[in-house]
């Protein structure tokens, strides 16, 4: 998500530093970025010169004192709420007073990334969808505690983008993933109940609803892993068994089948 959020805003025009933990993954980032301008540039979304803009306009560093002078922070680490506070604290003491710092989590509180940092009225919710360049959506959370004006600047900021923004309350999983979610887990359940093959199950929706991936296909898409920790937090927040982690989700995540992005999860990537 972090490579395609950083390509969207360098194609609008912004200039943007990637920070990322180690060199290997900054790498892998950067080949993405590159990767994905490529493709836009052969499917006629944007020109040569256009590309060369936007990736004029990244820097790319392992630093977080990378990121202090940025207007905006947005945060694309591994969906874990330990992980995003110590991150949310760090940049807090890292960047200049007036950055703004937004999430973009799928399903952790926003509030408690607020709670980890000192300017609570300058941290919200900015959450992208996959893949980041081509969907149209953003999700704009608002907590009990953020300012009008940070919502104000972040809602243009999308838009600017090209993102059709839309404001949710500061809920575990927002507007979107409070309704995907469960599709996904039920669509896994069926996979364990036997009911149908993964292959039909996937036609079942793509022919039938006109979705264009079938759930097992976006759970590959998304990432086994991710979605599991999405659903153990979802289950959490709410109690409810819709929410809760099927086991073969947690056994395919554990043992690293997460899909597209380790080459096997319900299907394989060669
Ligand atoms: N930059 C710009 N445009 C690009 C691009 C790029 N790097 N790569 C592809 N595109 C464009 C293509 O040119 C094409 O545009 P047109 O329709 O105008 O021709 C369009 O994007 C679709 O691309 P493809 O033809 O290559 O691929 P496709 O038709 O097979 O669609 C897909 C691929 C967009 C991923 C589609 O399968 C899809 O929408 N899948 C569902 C994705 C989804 O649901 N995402 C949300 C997941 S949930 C999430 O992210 C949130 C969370 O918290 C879990």
């Amino acid at each position: 998500m972090g490579s395609g959020i950083a390509e969207v805003a360098a194609r609008a025009g912004h200039s943007v530093t990637v920070r990322e933990m180690n060199s290997e993954l900054l790498a892998r980032g950067q080949g993405l970025v590159e990767k994905s301008l490529s493709t836009a540039l052969r499917r006629g979304k944007l020109s040569a010169e256009a590309r060369d803009a936007a990736w004029a306009k990244l820097t790319f560093t392992t630093e977080l004192a990378g990121l202090a002078q940025c207007d905006l922070v947005i945060e694309a680490a591994t969906e874990n709420p330990t992980v995003k506070k110590e991150l949310f604290a760090a940049l807090d003491a890292t960047c200049s007073p007036a950055t703004i710092l937004a999430s973009n989590t799928s399903s952790i509180p926003i509030v408690e990334l607020a709670a980890a940092t000192k300017r609570p009225a300058l941290v919200l919710g900015l959450h992208f969808f996959n893949p980041a360049p081509v969907m149209q959506l953003v999700e704009v959370i608002r907590t009990i505690v953020v300012a009008d004006a940070t919502i104000d600047a972040v809602t243009h900021f999308a838009e600017g983008l090209g993102k059709t923004a839309i404001l949710a309350k500061d809920r575990a999983g927002f507007i979107v993933n409070v309704l995907l979610v469960p599709y996904l887990l039920d669509a896994v359940r069926l996979v364990e109940q036997g009911v149908a093959s993964k292959e039909d199950i996937d036609l079942g929706m793509r022919l039938g609803c006109g979705h264009p991936m079938g759930p097992l296909q976006l759970l590959d898409f998304v990432g086994i892993d991710t979605t599991y920790y999405i659903a153990e937090i979802m289950f959490q927040e709410y109690k409810e068994a819709k929410f809760a982690p099927p086991p073969l989700l947690k056994h395919m995540t554990i043992a690293g089948l997460h899909g597209r992005k380790t080459g096997q999860g319900f299907y394989n990537y060669p």
